[in-house]
């Protein structure tokens, strides 16, 4: 029977990864989807609520209401939560019942409620949750790519689509996506010919590649001489728990990585891309977008998907969610070995009790510094 890991794909409550990526912050919004009109948002397979209330806290909660359950996606925004549609319960940020005003002197009994709520913070133009055991919560990293500004740099959060274009919610599973961050091969074949050079010409080459494991995640080095004798030093890196480290493809400039990709598993067979960046100018990350024979992905027709695929077409082509125990792998494929593998030493140290890569309880290990980045070097002797 063809069969998928379910270990590695499904991030539902209680499954192995669910367990492990519930460890970590996961983007939930932009920081403009937290408002006064209660929003649906779904993650790891939960259906939420995220509502910015008066004060200008943002909250992510449960949907069901704790009185008689009805949505609070109906419920109103107040100066102090939100307040539900029915019979007026009052619920703040952390899901405290402020109110019960069907009930004489607004609800005596009211603090030994609780709406089930998530923490959130927000940074780089993003509202982060965490979804998992309250007592393993670590902070929310800082990363020295999003912290380190140059001059005329702000940051800016985009969540309009993958990077060479396709839908806002892609129909499949999320390891699709991050993995291909450490599948370098495949951009001089999908994105330097199939979709018809979609980067710039150096991209095109087909570059000589090492992989390693990181404390973090994997890294990708790859190593192309130009035409002059120059040598193009590339390294993309996959870190936990789902982000995607990849320096401009269009190489606008050489230096260290500009944005964090993060995948979003929405559930088992559906993900989202949310990126924050150092811009110079507003909308700059959206207009990075790749465009296919001339036209951007939602203007494509049948015809054009299949004769100018990106990724979208490469990793729904896989399936809901791909099925691992039909694949054949080549030795180009070694990152996806080695991100598996990284996974599967996660796993075992959760379901060990242990803490997993990444996870930091102080400030200083919370600073994150990558090394991903497009370098230039004279050549090979002096890398
Ligand atoms: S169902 Fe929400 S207040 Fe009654
Ligand atoms: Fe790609």
């Amino acid at each position: 029977m063809p069969t998928y890991r379910a270990e590695l794909t499904e991030v539902g409550a209680g499954t192995p990864m669910g367990e492990l990526l519930r460890r970590y912050w996961h983007p939930v919004g932009l920081a403009a989807d937290a408002g006064e009109r209660a929003r649906k948002v779904r993650v790891l397979g939960e259906d939420l609520i995220l509502f910015r209330d008066g004060q200008g806290r943002a909250g992510l909660v449960y949907p069901r209401c704790a009185h008689r359950g009805t949505s609070l996606y109906y419920g109103k925004v107040e100066e102090r939560g939100i307040r539900c549609c029915y019979h007026g319960w009052l619920y703040d940020v952390q899901g405290h019942c402020l109110e019960q005003p069907c009930d004489e002197g607004g609800g005596p009994r009211r603090d030994k409620v609780r709406q089930p709520w998530y923490a959130v913070e927000e940074r780089y133009g993003l509202v982060f949750a965490y979804l998992g055991p309250p007592r393993k919560k670590p902070l929310l990293p800082r990363y020295g790519c999003l912290e380190e500004l140059g001059p005329g740099e702000f940051i800016e959060a985009d969540d309009s689509s993958l990077g060479s274009g396709g839908a806002q919610v892609v129909p499949c599973n999320w390891l699709q996506h991050w993995e291909n961050v450490v599948d370098p091969f495949h951009v001089p074949i999908l994105h330097g010919s199939f979709s018809g050079a979609q980067f710039v010409a150096q991209m095109a080459q087909m570059p000589k590649v090492e992989f390693s494991a990181t404390e973090r995640g994997v890294k990708v080095l790859s190593l192309r001489t130009l035409a002059d004798g120059r040598v193009f030093r590339r390294v993309t890196e996959a870190v936990m728990p789902t982000l995607r480290v990849v320096p401009n493809p269009r190489i606008g400039s050489y230096g260290k990585v500009e944005s964090i990709g993060w995948v979003l598993p929405i559930d088992d067979t559906h993900y989202r891309i949310y990126v924050s960046g150092r811009v110079s100018e507003q909308g700059q990350l959206g207009n990075m977008r790749s465009k296919m024979n001339g036209k951007s992905w939602s203007e494509l027709t049948e015809e054009e998907h299949q004769r100018f695929p990106g990724d979208y077409e490469a990793q729904t082509g896989q399936g809901p969610i791909t099925l691992h125990s039909e694949e054949h792998f080549a030795a180009s494929d070694k990152g996806i070995a080695l991100l598996r593998r990284f996974l599967e030493q996660q796993l075992k140290k959760v379901a060990a009790g242990g803490d997993p890569a990444g996870v930091a309880f102080d400030e200083e290990s919370a600073y994150v510094q990558f090394e991903a980045g497009n370098f230039l070097a004279d050549s090979v002797a002096a890398l």
